[in-house]
């Protein structure tokens, strides 16, 4: 072993760090478009009751997990059930984390280089979809560009690299202290900004007035889905930051922090997005091209536009940043607690393993153009299957190992010691035990069904 493993130092550093990793670009990027696909108000009801019946409670499940075993996924479910199966689960996460971070990297590399696409000037009657093609490297008729969109992708695995060899408290809990106080300024910003356009109306409408007509089983699916990656739940993640939390914090108060920042964040990026889309009278359905495409459409109309796209983009990619370091910081603490590397040994080897396993995800709107799997390109592929099968597959059995051979009742009183001001109580196990694998269950099968048979 080397060294005394580290601890946050204060409690805002440990909520900031989780908060940091949780709120991300499924915040900011997929929480608006999702919700504009799905018709607005009634997607967020779903969501909210799916954040508190099924993210709460994985919440406090991983941050218990960390807490208690005070190790990285493989090794907390190696100590809590010695000579079993179970670590398999660890390491899915570790795997997951891999994955995840391989192509987040890739769309955290297109904001990067939209923050000096901001600087360079949007200007009324500029072609946004070309610009956002040439940023990704497809043809447009000049030649595929590879380099650009790699080298954002090695400057943002650079940049978390840096963060993460730095440590826990010198390295993670210093930037997100930083980074997380200038993300919530910009995004105060930015909403002032939108709701405050004549026009915005209209936005306020879609966003506040639930359209049920528009929910369908896949409204459902969505919000579960998108309730595990919001919160960064399903992959040890949160099992890893709660493993540097020290004896006296508080698992219910601290879970309830970082929950309600997310959701907080989420639904605040939404005020910013959807009154300025509807005041330039531009379509909120437009999918994954909604950041990349109409917002730079809507910050080229503004006064001081391009200066707003600045910060909105700079936004994106410190909410990406701070989620990108806890996934990297998975797979280090993995390497460090069960292989005794060093950090800096890990987390530069890792980063640029990562980085090149990311490069197929980078190329796949020229070199890579043509490949599919079911109709999705390769990004869309990573995404489905870490949406689709990783994170709810480490989430389900997650669940099931606390609810019943660590036995719920005893996370629950572990997770009551010391108590908060969010006690823990029976509910706890009646959702870990029943109602989270349930709705995992049905989110695993009908998103299966619907990928394969739709
Ligand atoms: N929660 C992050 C986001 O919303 C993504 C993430 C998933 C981060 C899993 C860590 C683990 O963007």
């Amino acid at each position: 072993m080397i060294g005394e493993r580290e601890h946050w130092t204060t409690r805002v550093g440990f909520i900031l760090a989780a908060a940091g990793s949780a709120v991300g670009l499924g915040n900011i990027w997929r929480f608006p478009y999702v919700t504009g696909v799905n018709g607005g108000a009634a997607f967020i009801v779903i969501y909210l009751i799916a954040i508190i019946i099924i993210g709460y409670p994985m919440m406090v499940t991983e941050m218990t997990l960390g807490k208690k075993t005070q190790k990285n996924p493989v090794g907390a479910f190696k100590a809590m059930a010695p000579n079993t199966p179970w670590w398999l689960v660890g390491a899915l996460g570790v795997f997951t984390g891999f994955v995840i971070l391989s192509y987040y990297s890739v769309v955290a590399g297109w904001s990067l280089a939209y923050i000096f696409r901001a600087i360079a000037g949007f200007a009324p009657g500029m072609d946004f979809a070309e610009l956002f093609y040439t940023t990704i490297g497809v043809d447009i008729g000049e030649g595929p560009n590879i380099i650009t969109p790699i080298i954002w992708h090695l400057v943002f695995m650079a940049l978390t690299v840096g963060i993460i060899a730095g440590g826990v408290v010198r390295g993670i809990q210093r930037w997100v202290k930083i980074l997380m106080p200038v993300l919530l300024i910009l995004l105060l910003i930015l909403v002032v900004r939108a709701v405050t356009l004549p026009g915005s109306g209209a936005g306020l409408a879609f966003y506040l007035s639930p359209d049920f007509s528009a929910v369908t089983g896949q409204t459902f699916l969505d919000a579960i889905a998108q309730s595990f990656f919001t919160l960064s739940l399903g992959m040890g993640a949160i099992i890893t930051y709660g493993s540097y939390l020290g004896k006296d914090s508080t698992i219910g108060d601290n879970g309830g922090w970082v929950v309600g920042l997310d959701t907080g964040i989420a639904i605040i990026a939404g005020f910013a997005i959807f009154p300025a889309v509807f005041a330039l009278g531009l379509e909120p359905g437009a999918g994954p091209g909604l950041t990349f495409i109409t917002l730079p459409a809507v910050f080229a109309e503004l006064p001081a536009g391009s200066f707003f796209g600045f910060l909105f983009f700079l936004l994106l990619s410190i909410a990406a940043l701070t989620s990108a370091i806890s996934l990297l910081e998975v797979v280090v603490a993995w390497l460090v607690d069960e292989k005794n590397w060093t950090r800096a040994k890990a987390s530069v080897l890792m980063g640029l393993v990562i980085f090149l396993v990311g490069i197929p995800t980078s190329l796949g709107y020229n070199v890579f153009g043509d490949f599919s799997f079911l109709g999705m390109d390769v990004l869309d592929t990573y995404d489905w299957f870490a949406n689709a099968l990783f994170l709810p597959i480490g989430g389900l059995l997650t669940a099931i190992f606390v609810g019943y051979v660590w036995q719920a009742k005893r996370a629950q009183e572990f997770a009551n010691d010391p108590p908060g001001k969010i006690p823990i109580g029976d509910w706890y196990g009646v959702l870990i035990r029943y109602v989270v694998p349930a709705a995992i269950i049905i989110v695993l099968i009908f998103g299966l069904i619907d990928t394969f048979a739709g």
